[in-house]
């Protein structure tokens, strides 16, 4: 039953003791998320994989945050992502094979090495080859909460952009820094040179790589007109993975850890209209109650992350259940010819603050 599960994961974790932390993303639901030891959005969790001395780092968020707990923790440490299926759907829109022929293509029609010309960027929400190749060309890696500062050091770097997997928060980063809408354009990978001529490409200032996220592309900003229309003292906030039009008619935009704070600190009785995964809105609503605050979600549909979702009490309590026998399983572990290179453009980024 549930509660002999919830029973058996408060029994495996108190025999692992501080032998084991868990990390808990804010989308993880409310029977994972309670047996949270820390949690938090990317950065703040790929921080604290890189500070802990636990020895087993069990992740419940997706694939490839466990891989960066692997790759900033210490060689001796074990990440551990509870069920492996747990992947994200936008991390898989670039794959290495696509990005590397996307690199070789753009160094055809520039007549030179794109890396003279472009600084690759990936978000976070990527697989640990890409982060090797930004990090093996100059790059780094980039977050919800430090894109606008990644652009920066990016541009400075050398003139332009290569973005990637998310075009929804490379535009609205781009347009927050100033980039003009028609110098960012869409490279979409299943197309040679990106579907682009020769001019565009050489006329963008930022190519964004044709990706987005299933969950924050089902917001409109028709909900969000709906809902002011009712609540016209109402805050709108948002994450930077919804649309440039939802993102637009935002009062906020950021990440999950900026939402969650942002909501918490807000006056006793505001009203809030969020743009992010349900369980995160869910739990908030469920919490700023006792403030009078109102917390609605955005979707008119219910759109949760569902590989998010698939690390629940079952695996919870068998992931732990066997690390307290001793036998470690669902490790993470990214070889070191990647780690080393991944972690060059992870550290590239921690360093810009
Ligand atoms: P945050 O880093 O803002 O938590 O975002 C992660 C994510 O996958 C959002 O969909
Ligand atoms: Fe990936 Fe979207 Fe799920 Fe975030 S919400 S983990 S971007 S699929």
């Amino acid at each position: 039953s549930d509660e002999a599960c919830q029973e058996r994961i408060v029994a495996a974790r108190t025999k692992l003791g501080s032998e084991a932390v868990i990390l808990c993303h804010h989308y993880q639901r409310a029977d994972v998320y309670r047996h949270a030891d820390l949690t938090g959005d990317s950065l703040k969790l790929a921080r604290l994989a890189a500070q802990t001395d636990a020895r087993y780092i069990v992740f419940c968020g997706v694939h490839f945050m466990a891989e960066v707990a692997d790759i900033l923790s210490k060689p001796q440490q074990v990440a551990i992502l509870p069920d492996l299926s747990a992947g994200c759907s936008m991390a898989d829109m670039a794959d290495l094979p696509k990005v590397t022929r996307a690199w070789r293509e753009l160094g055809e029609v520039l007549g030179d090495d794109p890396e003279q010309t472009y600084t690759p960027v990936t978000y976070i929400n990527s697989a640990a080859d890409l982060k090797a190749f930004c990090g093996q060309h100059g790059g780094i890696v980039c977050t919800s909460t430090n894109a606008p500062q990644i652009v920066d050091w990016a541009l400075k770097e050398r003139p332009k952009l290569l973005f990637f997997p998310d075009q929804h928060l490379g535009r609205w980063t781009g347009y927050k820094r100033g980039i003009a809408l028609e110098k960012m354009k869409v490279w979409d990978p299943d197309l040679p040179y990106g579907g682009l001529t020769p001019e565009a490409i050489r006329d963008a200032e930022i190519l964004l790589w044709k990706g987005h996220c299933s969950v924050h592309q089902m917001f409109t900003p028709q909900q969000i007109d709906r809902w002011k229309a009712k609540y016209p003292d109402g805050f709108v906030i948002a994450h930077p993975e919804c649309s440039l039009e939802v993102c637009l008619k935002s009062d906020y935009v950021g990440s999950t850890e900026f939402i969650q704070k942002t909501i918490r600190e807000a006056p006793r009785g505001t009203k809030w209209l969020v743009g992010t995964e349900l369980n995160l809105v869910s739990r908030l609503a469920e919490e700023m109650a006792a403030e009078e605050k109102v917390v609605h979600f955005m979707g008119g549909v219910v759109c949760m992350c569902s590989t998010m979702q698939r690390i629940d009490p079952q695996h919870l309590a068998w992931t732990l259940a066997n690390l307290a026998n001793g036998v470690v399983v669902n490790r993470i572990q990214v070889p070191e010819s990647v780690a080393h290179w991944a972690r060059v453009a992870l550290d590239r980024m921690l360093a810009v603050g």
